[in-house]
């Protein structure tokens, strides 16, 4: 009885550690590298991957699967130092021309000045919907958690663990939301010093080239994967076709009280821009999403 136990045990902790070490999602088996020329890497076993950018090019990757919802973290090391006119993008896209994509934009800057964390949701072709912070630590010195929950309901955009923006499911307000089309995850470095960095007016200086940004721990353990060949979500059970909820608590994943305050936190301190405040941009009325509480 006792040792039936035990053996129980043990391979409860044997299963237990492989999916643990299954999820923490190795590069080889997750991306692929999709343009760059030898500028994206992936090194140490697939454990970590750079991208880099030159004069002549910047560098990408793609995730191999697809997913429809999900709750998925990376961990990035932003470009360091004199980084301005440079753009480290993570994403989340579907195709087409009616595409849906979940935004996290990071906006390189002169040493010691601030990065502009940019983000921004598209539903069925249409964006205009950005929110821009900068953050309370610096980005540059070490590997910080950058998290997009996506369920049927909300997208919470999340750092550290700290909500910075929700957005919700405004259907009922003929508001479009992303919930049908499969979205790959996208990464690049590219140079953007037309725009980004105080509005283009500072220009990349090529004499630090190569810039580098890092990525590690990324963890899709709480994703559900599309089949396009099957047209099936890993998340449907084998009798339904919806996600199943009990198995997945994050496809209802909301807010609690403390997540609130602390996204009121960084609102109220580390937000600079809000497309919802922005009266001059929206002169016949804020967009619909915006009257929602
Ligand atoms: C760069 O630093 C300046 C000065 O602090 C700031 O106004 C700007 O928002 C920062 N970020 C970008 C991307 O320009």
């Amino acid at each position: 009885m006792a040792s039936s136990s035990a053996s129980k045990l043990f391979i409860s902790l044997v299963v237990v550690g492989f999916l643990v070490y299954t999820s923490a999602g190795n590069f080889n088996d997750k991306f692929d590298i999709t343009w760059g020329d030898g500028r994206a890497k992936i090194l140490n076993n697939g454990e970590l991957l750079t991208l880099s950018l030159d004069k002549s090019s910047g560098s990408g990757f793609q995730s191999k699967n697809e997913y429809l919802f999900g709750k998925i973290d990376m961990q990035l090391k932003l470009v360091p130092g004199n980084s301005a006119g440079t753009v480290t993008a993570y994403y989340l896209s579907s195709k087409g021309s009616t595409w849906d994509e979940i935004d996290f934009e990071f906006l390189g800057n002169l040493s010691g000045d601030p990065y502009i964390l940019h983000t921004n949701v598209f539903s069925q072709g249409k964006g205009n919907k950005e929110q821009q912070f900068y953050l309370w630590f610096d980005p540059t010195a070490d590997f910080h958690t950058y998290s997009i929950l996506w369920n049927p309901q909300r997208i919470i955009f999340s750092v550290d663990g700290t909500p910075i923006r929700e957005f919700k499911n405004a259907e009922s307000m003929g508001v479009p939301f992303p919930k049908s089309q499969p979205m790959r995850i996208y990464s690049s470095l590219w140079n953007a010093d037309d725009w980004a960095t105080r509005g283009g007016l500072i220009k990349t200086d090529w004499s630090n080239a190569p810039f580098t940004a890092s990525y590690r721990n990324f963890n899709d353990a709480n994703a559900c994967v599309w089949s396009s060949a099957t047209s099936t979500s890993s998340c449907s059970s084998t009798s339904g076709t919806s996600g199943s909820t009990s198995n997945n608590p994050w496809l209802s994943e909301e807010l609690d009280t403390t997540r609130q305050e602390r996204l009121r936190w960084v609102q109220k301190n580390y937000m600079i821009y809000n497309y919802c405040a922005d009266s001059k941009r929206f002169p016949q009325g804020l967009p619909t999403e915006c009257t929602m509480a």
